[in-house]
């Protein structure tokens, strides 16, 4: 007997794709033994500049421009691009470029061309240029200078000591987190997530909604959609917000602070039974959670047997 909140829409999960671009950022790291070098002592050679100008006019330009002021792809000379690789090593930036560029013919360059490529980045940039390559050896030595404050983000004290006020009402909230997720437990009642075939995004157009939702599937999405559902009915006792008609949110009433409470316990069973696996289960754990909603909704949401934004909503 599958019961079903709202509609039958599921919800997507949104990735990133950007992470997966940083992800192949996370090289080894390897703590240098030799003392650091400045990169101002003329770290490349002219020679090695001009190998790296020729590869940069046919495999880079098109993105970066014609005097690295970036066009399509970030500028790879001036003060963002110097704040953006602010002490790190040179070694840093020829993986990003071995690994990540070109962006859409990625890991196609040598070590060697990713490092002349670097060697002209520095030319351009108006380092100094010395007698010798940069080699293997030097680029874990040498460091971008450090510009301030990058260390921090300028927000890392305050977030831990208070919370942004909520951006959207309550109807929106739900309609982002609550709906989507407890979709994908609902769907538990008919499917076996351990049982579905893989998924496959299409080629072409490029679909990030579409691709993500072949990212993480099956049981990891059902933890996830658990987490989710635990992790939102905090945000429903957030002070400040408003229901879709102005009303606040009833934050300080008993019952209100109950049925979150349900709802947090529903997402626990749920995560529970998710993380060992256990689809008989899913049975129980939807009728609690539908009730978790329901019956909070009764109260708030569906007075006088409407479920439209009425003036009724959230009054105590
Ligand atoms: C099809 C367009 C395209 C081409 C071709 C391309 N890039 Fe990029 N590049 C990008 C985009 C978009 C970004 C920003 C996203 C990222 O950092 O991955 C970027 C970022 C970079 C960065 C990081 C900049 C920063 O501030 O962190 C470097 C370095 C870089 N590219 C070097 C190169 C080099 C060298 C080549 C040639 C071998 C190249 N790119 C070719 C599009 C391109
Ligand atoms: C603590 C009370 C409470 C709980 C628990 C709760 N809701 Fe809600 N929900 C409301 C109220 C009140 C509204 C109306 C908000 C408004 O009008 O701004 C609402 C609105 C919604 C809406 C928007 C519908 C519309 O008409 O705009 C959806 C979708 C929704 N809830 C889904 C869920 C789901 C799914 C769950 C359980 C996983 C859930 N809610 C749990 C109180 C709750």
């Amino acid at each position: 007997m599958a019961r079903r909140m709202e509609s039958r829409g599921l919800g997507f999960r949104h990735i990133l794709r950007a992470a997966c671009w940083y992800a192949l950022l996370c090289g080894v790291f390897v703590m240098a033994q030799s003392p650091p070098r400045s990169i101002t002592e003329g770290v490349y050679s002219a020679g090695q500049a001009a190998r790296g100008q020729q590869l940069y006019k046919t495999q880079c330009a098109e993105c970066h421009g014609n005097t690295l002021e970036g066009t399509v792809g970030s500028p790879l000379t001036g003060s963002s691009f110097l704040s953006s690789w602010s002490a790190r090593s040179l070694a840093n930036l020829v993986d990003k470029i071995q690994k990540t560029m070109p962006f859409n013919q990625p890991a196609n360059l040598s070590r060697p061309q990713s490092t002349d490529l670097v060697a002209y980045i520095l030319q351009a940039g108006r380092f100094p240029v010395g007698q010798a390559d940069l080699s293997e050896a030097m680029l874990a030595r040498v460091t971008f200078p450090a510009t301030q404050s990058s260390a921090e983000p300028p927000f890392a004290n305050t977030a831990r000591t208070s919370l942004p006020p909520p951006e959207g009402n309550l109807a929106e909230l739900m309609r982002a987190i609550a709906f989507p997720n407890a979709n994908i437990l609902f769907n538990l009642q008919i499917k076996d997530p351990g049982a579905q075939p893989v998924k496959k995004p299409a080629s072409a157009p490029f679909d990030y909604a579409e691709w993500g939702s072949t990212v993480y599937t099956g049981w990891l999405a059902v933890d996830q959609a658990a987490i989710a559902i635990t992790e939102t009915a905090p945000l429903l006792l957030t002070p400040g917000r408003r229901c879709q008609n102005g009303k606040p949110v009833p934050v300080d009433a008993t019952d209100w602070k109950q049925f979150v409470a349900a709802m947090v316990d529903a997402g626990k069973l749920a995560h529970q039974a998710s993380k060992a696996r256990n689809f008989e289960a899913f049975g129980e754990i939807s009728e609690k959670l539908n009730d978790a909603c329901a019956n909070c909704h009764k109260v708030y949401r569906d007075k006088g047997g409407t479920e439209g934004s009425g003036t009724t909503r959230c009054q105590p």
